[in-house]
């Protein structure tokens, strides 16, 4: 039988990704469509420690869809990793008579969730990052925004290059994933990715550029993801210069693509995602994080999120896998592998493509 709920808490954390508004939108709507009350938790985990929130009314959330950012504001809070910080926000809780939370973030997010639930607080994560670097799911909110942007500063820095027949390395966000630095190469025909995943190959690289600008191309971009390394994307500007006599400049649009009016691709998600999230929880579950895969919108064990994040990061220890079921981890092998196979068919495509 469904549990009758009072009300629903709301938050986003880490880092904000353009759609969080759409998704805030959603669970909103859902929520006051099913006579359950929404409360906004202002700042992410810290806002449950210090009491900040705000009860969300249709109102509220009516013209935040296409704003960048996020309205409920957002925190990376150390606090909450803490056990005294957690039972303050099991307080607040309590206090507002949240009967379950919808969290929007990445995975130090869900770490957030767990926590959380552990302690007698239903939660459900919704993936938003611009990274798309949660194994789980095909796509995060904020993922095509970013993409779209990267694609949209290369290619102004493609015209300029064009101009001045110069190479420009772009260092784009993503953490330690390549997914945007590989999309976006692949979108304005960069000349050249580097991401951690694949081993990248300079001197061919430099071979290349030098064949195509004696074939009479003028202008390169290539594309380097932030995960290589700080100092990477500047240094390879003058080795490029050294190594092929292109005149090479640098550009890092750092925060930039975190910003901007989300596209439809992430509104149309976060939409489906929170409305699901709602509907999860109204149903009595709790522990998961709502993904996106082959299309379809689906659920999945929040611990099996975590333990295949680590698996694919390489970050996972053997007896992680202890208390997961054979299947479970024959799924989140088989994810893994088919993460690594999208990844490097799309690089390979790249290489075939590039100029
Ligand atoms: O996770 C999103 C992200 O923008 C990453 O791409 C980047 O590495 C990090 O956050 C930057 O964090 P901050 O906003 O704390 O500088």
């Amino acid at each position: 039988m469904e549990k009758k709920f009072r009300r629903i808490g709301v938050l986003t954390s880490g880092g904000d990704a353009p759609g969080m508004n759409a998704a805030i939108k959603s669970v909103t709507a859902a929520a006051l469509a099913h006579g359950v009350e929404v409360v906004g938790i202002i700042g992410g985990y810290r806002g449950l420690i210090d009491n900040n929130v705000k009860y969300l009314t249709t109102a509220d959330v009516a013209d935040i869809v296409s704003r960048g950012g996020t309205a409920l504001y957002s925190a990376r809070c150390t606090e909450f990793m803490e056990e005294a910080g957690i039972m303050k926000a099991v307080e607040t809780c309590k206090k507002h008579e949240i009967d379950g939370m919808v969290v929007i973030g990445g995975d130090g997010t869900f770490r957030g969730a767990y926590d959380l639930s552990a302690k007698g607080i239903p939660c459900i994560g919704l993936p938003g990052t611009i990274d798309n670097d949660i194994t789980a799911t095909d796509v995060t909110i904020g993922f095509d925004t970013a993409m779209t942007t990267g694609m949209n500063l290369c290619d102004k820095l493609r015209d300029t290059c064009e101009s001045h027949s110069r190479c420009n390395v772009v260092e784009l966000m993503g953490r330690n994933a390549g997914y945007i630095a590989l999309n976006v190469g692949a979108a304005v025909n960069a000349v050249a990715v580097v991401t951690k995943e694949i081993p990248f190959d300079k001197e061919a690289c430099y071979a290349r550029m030098k064949k195509l600008r004696a074939a009479g191309q003028q202008s390169f971009i290539v594309v380097v993801a932030e995960g290589v390394g700080a100092d990477f994307g500047e240094q390879f500007v003058k080795e490029i210069e050294e190594n092929t006599g292109i005149e090479a400049r640098f550009c890092r649009p750092a925060h930039i693509l975190r910003g901007g009016v989300p596209t439809l691709r992430d509104r149309v998600f976060a939409a489906k995602v929170g409305a699901y999230a709602v509907e999860m929880l109204l149903q009595g579950k709790s522990n998961i994080v709502i993904c996106e895969r082959k299309g379809d919108i689906c659920e999945c064990d929040l611990d099996v999120a975590f333990t295949v994040d680590r698996m694919y990061k390489g970050k996972m220890k053997p007896e992680e896998l202890d208390k997961h079921s054979p299947e479970e981890i024959a799924y989140m092998e088989a994810l893994c592998e088919e993460r690594r196979k999208e990844f490097k068919e799309l690089y390979d495509t790249v290489e075939l493509i590039c100029c």
